[in-house]
């Protein structure tokens, strides 16, 4: 794909060649099958339409300076989407199953990869749904999984930039014991309208509390958050939040650098103790935050000076992100290489 401005392409969709299918019926997986369509035929009493029976994952696939694609931790996606499926009773997709469909389809677009040095890469959407029919509530008997790929440009077109976050007492994006650590379609809809709120303000996302107390931070919209104090980096445990692979990950790099980790709840109150603070997620890898507004509280905690990130966000980011493009040397074993 000559002609494609990578450096400028949005986190959007775009047709690639092919993409992946899979169903489940009669009690099992069957075959995957190649497809050049970008639309299904679904049932029009499908669960994944009614009852909210529908999983997802989100990855993706870099081009290294060696021409070399890697795939970074997809066995975690894999583990998370079975995760997911246990959580609201859809049949769960093979682990095997689900490398070799991520394999075929980047395989498949290789001429949508991103160039190495361009800073965007090859997003790979896995998706799971009821599909068979029912009217009562209860768990469909048929599945469809779907893998499609799309690329997408840098999240930050200019070079890493502190955003502004909003904390969000109005609504709750999910509650203790429900589905907040699945990744499931549900929880996006109910943090859409609390998310164009912030948007509309100028806010890169909301701050979610915790639903019950309204104490703790729980997360930033679609990526987990954390804090910087004294050479320690600090992110919430908590029962409604998805265990971000980011953020897994960043807890390792922090290891692997010197700074010591803790997840343990984090009152609202400590922000004023964080000299950095930034959501992490596959999008963006880190989004340093600039500014957090609480409004209810009138309160504005900074986390910036000269609007630039904070030293120990740059050194987690840079390593990250050069494990992932293949600079830096994968210590962790992340990495899978698509031949
Ligand atoms: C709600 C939510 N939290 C956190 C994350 C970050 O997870 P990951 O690092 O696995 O992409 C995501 C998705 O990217 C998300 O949707």
């Amino acid at each position: 794909m000559e002609n494609l401005d990578w450096k400028n392409l949005p986190f959007g969709y775009m047709k690639t060649d092919y993409n992946i299918r899979c169903y489940y019926r009669d009690g099992k997986w069957g075959d995957l099958e190649v497809s050049q369509s970008d639309h299904i035929d679904i049932h029009i009493a499908a669960t994944g339409l009614h009852y909210g029976q529908e999983a997802f994952e989100g990855l993706k696939a870099y081009m290294g300076k060696d021409g070399k694609v890697r795939l970074f931790r997809w066995e975690e996606n894999a583990a998370r989407f079975a995760y997911s499926a246990d959580g609201i009773m859809m049949a769960r997709f093979p682990v095997g199953k689900f490398r070799e469909a991520v394999t075929r389809v980047v395989q498949l677009n290789r001429r949508f990869i991103p160039p190495y040095g361009s800073g965007a890469s090859l997003y790979i959407r896995p998706l799971l749904y009821g599909s068979g029919a029912e009217v009562g509530v209860k768990p469909a008997s048929e599945y469809t999984f779907i893998v499609f790929v799309t690329p997408v440009g840098p999240y930050f077109k200019g070079g890493i930039k502190p955003v502004d976050m909003l904390i969000c007492r109005n609504f709750d994006r999910a509650a203790p014991k429900g589905t907040g650590i699945y990744k499931v379609g549900g929880n996006y809809a109910a943090s859409l309208r609390a998310g164009m709120e912030a948007k509309h303000g100028g806010y890169a996302s909301t701050i979610f509390l915790d639903a019950k107390r309204k104490k703790y931070i729980d997360e930033c919209g679609p990526a987990n958050f954390f804090g910087i104090k004294d050479n320690t980096y600090i992110t919430p445990k908590s029962e409604s939040i998805l265990r971000s692979i980011t953020n897994m990950s960043l807890i390792d790099v922090a290891g692997s650098l010197g700074i010591k980790t803790e997840r343990r709840r984090v009152p609202v109150e400590e922000l004023s103790e964080f000299s950095e603070a930034g959501a992490c997620g596959t999008a963006a890898v880190i989004s340093p935050i600039a500014r957090i507004v609480d409004p209810d509280r009138n309160k504005v905690y900074k986390y910036c000076k000269d609007g630039k990130p904070g030293p120990v966000t740059m050194k987690l980011y840079n390593k990250l992100v050069g494990i992932q493009y293949g600079d830096v040397e994968d210590e962790f074993g992340w990495i899978t290489i698509v031949e």
